[in-house]
């Protein structure tokens, strides 16, 4: 175990009913000036918009809206955020949707407070926001776990960057799993894969010798890949997505990073990889782990043994460690493919026109991942994912 310390910001009310029974005591605690946050508009055919600002009307909060907040939220749209949250004396942001309305007010909380810019605090000067706007998150989406952390991922289109920015924690967050029973079958598929990626890049970092951690997170693996093949087969059992929107929340909440330095190696380069194709994460994911692994084998062959018995199943008796390792890459390609996530570039559209090498070279290596990669690798990596 490495030395931490734990302790949890965010309050989650689970389950069905969560936001009818909750969010107006939370909405009693703050200013009357609300920043209500959405996407495209699925909020509005689903009846979660009509429900929400039913709640704000009845707490008598002045609303403003903040719309059209994309998939891999841009830097421009945070900046209209939180020119908007000025103008508009906002005390409190209601985010409702996915990873991507999550994260951009995660920043426009804290752009809205502060003087200069953020993408220059943070990479230029190394700083990090102090003062925030409260915040609270209603998903709809699940997958990423993005309202259990204070990171947000957003794309810099002038400089071709999709990279973290920190904001604030949500003061509270509704997870109610009737909220995500209109999402796309394909959007919950890749939204839980990349709650499966969260749990192996946390769990292949370092220490290698398996803690408490470890042992929770196999068993976080284990019920993602039990629930997604549940899912497939009934996509409206509410309990099974009930389980991977906790498990979601599990993979992101610090409890399987505690005493360990994480990986996310893959995720990286996957970010990379959206800022020069805005592709989905979690297809962008599906198509770079097996790959990459392939490459991380010598380095890792420890994690994907033990994951191969513990969490795939596979009989260790007469396999060396190696053999487990490849068995264990073999188990999640061949699940990739079973669910239906795409296993090529070609088939998320993305051409051979890419600039790959930009990618491979903008690319942060991270220090916990088992092999420590070059650029030059990384290229290899996504030329075999074509
Ligand atoms: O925009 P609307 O119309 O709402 O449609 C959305 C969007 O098209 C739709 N949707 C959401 N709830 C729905 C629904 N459609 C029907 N019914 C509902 N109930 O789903 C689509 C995808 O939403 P999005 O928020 O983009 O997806 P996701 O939750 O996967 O978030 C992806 C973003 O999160 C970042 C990703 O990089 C990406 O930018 N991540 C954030 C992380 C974090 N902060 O911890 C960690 C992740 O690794 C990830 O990088
Ligand atoms: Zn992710």
């Amino acid at each position: 175990m490495n030395t931490f310390t734990y302790s949890y910001p965010v309050k989650v009310y689970f389950g069905e009913k969560a936001a009818a029974n909750n969010l107006s005591a939370e909405l009693a605690k703050v200013g009357s000036n609300v920043l209500l946050a959405y996407g495209g508009g699925s909020i509005k055919k689903n009846g979660v918009y009509e429900e929400l600002t039913g709640i704000l009307k009845e707490a008598g909060k002045t609303v403003t809206e903040f719309t059209g907040i994309m998939s891999n939220p841009t830097y421009k749209k945070v900046q209209e955020g939180a020119k908007l949250a000025r103008e508009n004396h906002i005390d409190f942001i209601l985010a409702v949707g996915g990873g991507s309305v999550i994260d951009c007010c995660k920043i426009v909380s804290a752009q809205a407070k502060l003087a200069e810019d953020i993408w220059e605090l943070e990479y230029g000067k190394g700083g990090r926001p102090s003062e925030f706007i409260p915040m609270g998150a209603v998903v709809t989406a699940f997958g990423t776990g993005a309202e259990m952390n204070n990171g947000a991922v957003i794309t810099n289109e002038e400089k071709m960057l999709k990279s973290a920015l920190w904001g604030a924690f949500y003061d509270f967050a509704i997870l109610d799993p009737a909220y995500t029973m209109t999402m796309p079958l394909k959007q919950v598929i890749s939204g839980a894969f990349d709650s499966l990626s969260h749990s192996m890049e946390t769990y292949m970092g370092s220490p290698r010798e398996v803690n408490l951690s470890d042992e929770i997170n196999e068993a976080t693996q284990r019920n993602i890949i039990r629930n997604i093949r549940a899912t497939l087969k009934d996509p409206q059992d509410i309990q099974v997505r009930s389980e991977l929107i906790w498990a979601a929340a599990m993979a992101e909440n610090g409890i399987l990073k505690i005493g360990k330095v994480t990986d996310f190696q893959c995720h990286m380069l996957e970010h990379q990889l959206g800022a020069y194709t805005d592709c989905n994460h979690g297809q962008g994911l599906a198509v770079l782990h097996p790959v990459l692994y392939r490459h991380m084998m010598p380095e890792a062959s420890r994690q994907f043994a033990r994951l191969a018995v513990e969490v795939w199943g596979i009989d260790p008796v007469g396999k060396s460690e190696e053999d487990l390792a490849g068995a264990f890459v073999d188990a999640l390609a061949a699940f990739i493919k079973e669910i239906g996530l795409p296993t090529t570039f070609a088939e998320m559209g993305i051409g051979e026109d890419t600039d790959f090498q930009a990618i491979a070279d903008s690319t942060t290596l991270t220090g916990g991942c088992a092999k420590k990669f070059t650029s030059k690798e990384l290229l290899e990596v996504l030329t075999e994912c074509r």
